[in-house]
């Protein structure tokens, strides 16, 4: 039986491996959590935990935040990973130069792909943005091969939508959008 805390987290059921996404349900529980609470620091670690937590078959997830152009280690889910990221390298600063999701089924055949950790097979990267500010991107990475498809780069959209509407950006957060 599901019962529901307070804090907006169902409790009580355990996602399988090959489990379809219920983003619907991911999205919904992420509202509850950032009810009342607008916080960027406090928003983004519940979420990487909300994520690790409901999406099957993930070994990462997590956000990197533009601070003076460069991609720095915000909260995330999994193993220690590099700090730093500069636009153009890697699936995240390519996603974040290109400002568009990159779904990538197989990391291994991505060019300048970055190995933070080894088990990493395949990943989803959603740049994150304010009008004429670049806040950073949300990683998701899987040791599944093809893990993700257009069903997760659309359930992620959503998803950074209601978390970029949800919380307050302090000026120190994300660059300026480059000319
Ligand atoms: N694989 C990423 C680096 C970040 S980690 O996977 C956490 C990339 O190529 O951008």
């Amino acid at each position: 039986m599901r019962r529901v805390h307070t804090n907006g987290i169902l409790d009580g059921f355990t996602v399988l491996p090959g489990a379809a996404p219920d983003y619907q349900g991911v999205i919904q529980e992420l509202d509850g959590l950032t009810h009342g609470e607008r916080d960027w620091l406090v928003n983004l670690a519940n979420a990487s935990a909300l994520l690790k937590l409901r999406l099957a078959d993930l070994n990462w997830a997590g956000f990197y935040l533009w601070r003076n152009g460069v991609l720095v280690l915000g909260p995330f889910q999994g193993k220690p990973a590099c700090m730093r990221i500069a636009r153009g390298r890697g699936v995240c600063g390519t996603a974040a130069a290109q400002r568009t999701t990159l779904v990538v089924p197989d990391v291994s055949q991505f060019p300048g792909h970055i190995a933070c950790d080894a088990a990493s097979a395949s990943e989803v990267v959603v740049p994150l943005a304010l009008p004429g500010r670049q806040l950073g991107v949300l990683d998701l990475d899987s040791p599944n091969i093809g893990r993700f498809n257009d069903a997760d780069r659309a359930g992620m959209e959503e998803f950074a939508r209601h978390l970029i509407a949800a919380t307050d950006w302090p000026d120190f957060i994300g660059d300026a959008l480059p000319a």
